[in-house]
């Protein structure tokens, strides 16, 4: 079967990219992007290319190829899905935030609408892929809403999870690892796979798709994160133990990642991992154990987000125990919002936790983001609506320019590692700042001994001196 038009529900950092570069390796294919969100389907459409809703490198230059030509973005879900024979769900699932699972399950109310609405307007047959991470078996669920409405058409459903990573996501869509294509394991199963397996084939080689039944291809994408993440919460537990000993973290990962078996990447000791997907998947990686009866399996995984809180606590207490004890009054200059660099995403990011435990010590913030926008922000805190949300107005300003931000604070912190942080006029910096002044780098990317020959007093995450 030749797939010839594409729907995709959902316009976001998956869903958004991931449409984009299948459009721009297939001309024949027609692809529209849709969502409920009208002003993000606008911004899509937006002439001006710096306007896109979602930033991330390269992917502006492909929009202006694709858009317009087999790429499209509309608010009119019931007629894309009615035209398409492949439909992508790449729908939000965030963590559930009430009733039973809360705190742990994936919410899947927005997949399950769109479920009943490709039930209720499809005409023909569809191939429904699961873009979205979710949690083992939805497929199943999907399976059954879509069976069940009497009308006379047939559903494959597909798991396809996504694996890019924000911020270099255009280059992990055109040259992936692996495609992971799960499905049925019967006659029209494997037709559906086939023509989801020559979608990619225009650009991946044939060696990197991998096609295997659709729990274990649900089940990859939740343990791949599930070992990133694991990852991150081993270097960062061992960062503590440098800081205690002498040792430097950076010298122990460099020189454990130069063992092939273990390798070099994501070693990096940071102020804790954020996005949408780490801290997600493992509560949903813990809940699907449990329910289970699993108990061990749940408690081995949950630890790896334990760590990550511990982390962004203890950065926290280092700045207060820092600066004598209080930060009350104090002007704290935070350089970075988002969760990574190169992304205005700030799912879970650790600045926010950090500012959070620091407004609650009355700190006065100050943040410095190149690209994420001051709203962001406040909504940001708001979502874990630990004080006021007037008094989260009043204790944190957004700036616009790094150097306003830092003048007359105590201290900066580092959250993301921009790059031009890096570039900064760091006398500069500290000629407007209150002495002494501290910077503490949550992130390992400023050269420490430059920086205390200008005057600074440096904390560098991981580094025993
Ligand atoms: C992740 C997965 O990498 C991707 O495959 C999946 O599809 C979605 O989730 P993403 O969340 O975009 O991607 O970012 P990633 O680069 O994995 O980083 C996650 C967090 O870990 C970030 O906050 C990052 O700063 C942190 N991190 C990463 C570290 O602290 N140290 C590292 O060495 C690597
Ligand atoms: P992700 O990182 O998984 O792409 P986002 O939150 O960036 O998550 O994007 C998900 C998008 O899905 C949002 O723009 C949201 O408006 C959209 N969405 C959620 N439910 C529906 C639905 N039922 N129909 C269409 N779009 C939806």
């Amino acid at each position: 079967m030749r797939v010839k038009n594409i729907c995709c529900i959902g316009a976001g950092y998956v869903g958004g990219p991931t449409m984009t570069v299948i459009a721009q390796k297939c001309p024949n294919i027609k692809v529209t992007v849709v969502d409920i969100n009208a002003s993000r389907i606008a911004a899509w459409n937006n002439e001006e290319l710096s306007k896109l809703p979602i930033f991330e490198p390269g992917l502006d230059e492909i929009v202006k190829d694709a858009r317009g030509r087999n790429l499209f973005f509309s608010t009119d879900i019931d007629k894309a899905i009615d035209e398409a024979d492949m439909i992508f769900i790449s729908v939000n699932t965030p963590t559930k935030t009430y009733g039973k699972g809360k705190g742990m399950a994936s919410d899947l109310k927005y997949v399950e609408l769109c479920a009943r609405q490709i039930a209720r307007v499809s005409k023909s047959d569809k191939i429904v892929v699961e873009k979205s991470t979710l949690p083992v078996r939805t497929a199943s669920a999907i399976k059954n809403i879509l069976e069940n409405t009497g009308n006379d058409v047939q559903f494959q459903i597909l798991s396809n999870p996504e694996f890019l990573s924000e911020g270099t996501a255009v280059n992990d869509l055109l040259f992936p690892d692996r495609i992971l294509i799960g499905g049925d394991n019967n006659e029209r199963g494997q037709i559906a796979i086939q023509a989801l397996v020559d979608i990619y084939s225009y650009w991946v080689p044939k060696e990197r798709i991998l096609k295997t039944n659709i729990w274990s291809s649900e089940l990859s994408k939740l343990t791949a994160n599930a070992f990133l993440a694991q990852r991150v919460s081993s270097i960062n537990a061992i960062s503590e133990l440098c800081e205690k000993s002498g040792a430097d973290v950076h010298e122990v990962a460099n020189a454990i990642g130069m063992d092939s078996r273990i390798g070099s990447k994501f070693l990096k000791a940071s102020v804790g991992f954020g996005g949408s997907c780490f801290q997600k998947d493992i509560l949903n990686l813990v809940y699907i154990a449990k329910t289970y009866g699993l108990n061990e399996v749940a408690d081995y995984w949950e630890q790896v987000i334990i760590m990550n809180e511990h982390q962004k606590n203890r950065f926290s207490n280092r700045i207060i125990s820092t600066l004598y004890n209080t930060v009350s009054g104090k002007k704290i200059t935070f350089f970075g919002w988002a969760f990574k660099k190169d992304t205005n995403d700030t799912r879970e990011s650790a600045a926010i936790k950090v500012a959070d435990n620091l407004l609650s010590e009355q700190a006065k913030i100050s943040v410095y983001d190149p690209k994420v926008e001051e709203e962001r922000v406040y909504a940001d805190l708001e979502y874990l609506n630990s004080r006021n949300p007037d008094d989260n107005r009043e204790l944190l300003t957004v700036q616009t320019n790094p150097y306003k931000a830092s003048k007359d604070s105590h201290a900066i912190a580092i959250l993301t590692e921009w790059d031009e942080f890096k570039t900064y006029d760091w006398q500069k910096i500290y000629r407007n700042m209150i002495k002494p002044a501290f910077v503490f780098d949550g992130r390992g990317i400023l050269d420490i001994k430059k920086l205390e020959k200008i005057g600074f007093v440096c904390y560098k995450l991981g580094s025993g001196n």
